[in-house]
């Protein structure tokens, strides 16, 4: 596949890696310094949609820059003019919408790191593609880090082949524990009213069971969801046979509001947790945002997450299929 294209030009920025060949992410920019418009850059993805889609599997990640992106309106054209399917946000984190197929990325506190996930890990149906566009630069930190997920399958298979072997075999179960609107005790997060959509609760089951989920009310008000059994690792077609940590184990180990386990109940060894939470930071590539930058991630190929920021950090998202 030739690496570039006469409508864009490949650039380079900072904290950009090469991994197995290939470089995190690949950035492409205006072929010449007039075409950094709107309507140059549409008519260039319109014209090299198959290429511009394998680009981002060949390298995970592409980030548009140099163009001249001003809103979420001309970021939903860039999106709906690259023809891939929507795909409806589902889980914790608290999003708005802005505009057609664009949301708020997460409007948990700035402050707050947003642990390293695959987009939707959990769910039978997932986005292959997230797509995020920066409308407000952060001044400092709040960068979107992004891991190379088969990299920390690597070395956790390297470090840990017993561990690795047991979960595989056995499978994975999560809770997530919403509280009740009117929970007033110390857990934090997300109520399930606004998690599912609905005060319902009949309505909530409808929805869980079609999620594949299991729940379980609280005393107190609050929900729990249970989530397996689930894969620790998948291999997805056209990735180089690839195998990715396709879990969320670091994230939703041993908190107050989650926990993740093997599917029979088997704790996974402290250690274990500790230290792929070390290599998915070891393995982590990250830029710095800047005004008008589009990211397009393989959801299959990379986690991502999201630094804490200082104030203001505007970042959009959309989601594809
Ligand atoms: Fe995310």
């Amino acid at each position: 596949m030739e690496f570039s294209c006469k409508h864009f030009k490949v650039g380079k920025c900072e904290g950009e890696k090469l991994v197995d060949g290939e470089t995190i992410p690949l950035v492409l920019q205006p072929s010449e310094a007039n075409k950094n418009g709107l309507e140059s850059l549409l008519l260039a993805l319109k014209n090299n949609k198959e290429w511009f889609e394998q680009m981002i599997i060949k390298n995970s990640a592409v980030l548009l820059r140099g163009f001249d992106v001003k809103n979420a309106e001309e970021f939903n054209e860039i999106v709906e003019i690259c023809g891939w399917e929507d795909i409806r946000y589902v889980g914790p984190a608290p999003r708005t919408h802005i505009y057609k197929r664009v949301w708020t990325a997460n409007e948990g506190p700035l402050s707050e790191f947003i642990y390293y996930h695959h987009e939707m890990v959990l769910f039978k149906e997932y986005p292959l593609k997230v797509i995020l566009f920066c409308e407000i630069p952060p001044p400092e930190g709040g960068q979107t880090p992004v891991v190379p997920s088969f990299k920390v399958t690597e070395k956790m298979v390297e470090e840990f082949p017993e561990a690795v072997k047991e979960m595989e075999e056995k499978g994975l179960r999560y809770t997530f524990t919403a509280p009740g609107k009117n929970n007033t005790g110390s857990m934090r997060g997300r109520g399930w009213e606004d998690a599912f959509g609905t005060s319902d609760p009949q309505e909530v089951e409808k929805r869980a069971k079609a999620f594949g989920m299991e729940l379980e009310w609280l005393p107190d008000g609050g929900l729990k969801t249970i989530l397996g059994p689930r894969n620790l690792t998948k291999v997805f077609e056209g990735r180089k046979g690839r195998r990715m940590w396709f879990n969320t184990i670091v994230g939703m180990h041993g908190r107050e509001i989650s926990s993740a386990k093997m599917a029979d109940g088997t704790e996974i060894p402290e250690n274990v947790v500790k230290r792929c939470a070390e290599i998915i930071e070891e393995e982590s590539i990250q830029f710095k945002w800047e005004k008008g930058d589009v990211l397009f991630l393989d959801n299959l190929a990379l986690l991502h997450g999201r630094r804490p920021s200082l104030p203001p950090r505007k970042v959009l998202v959309a989601t594809c299929k």
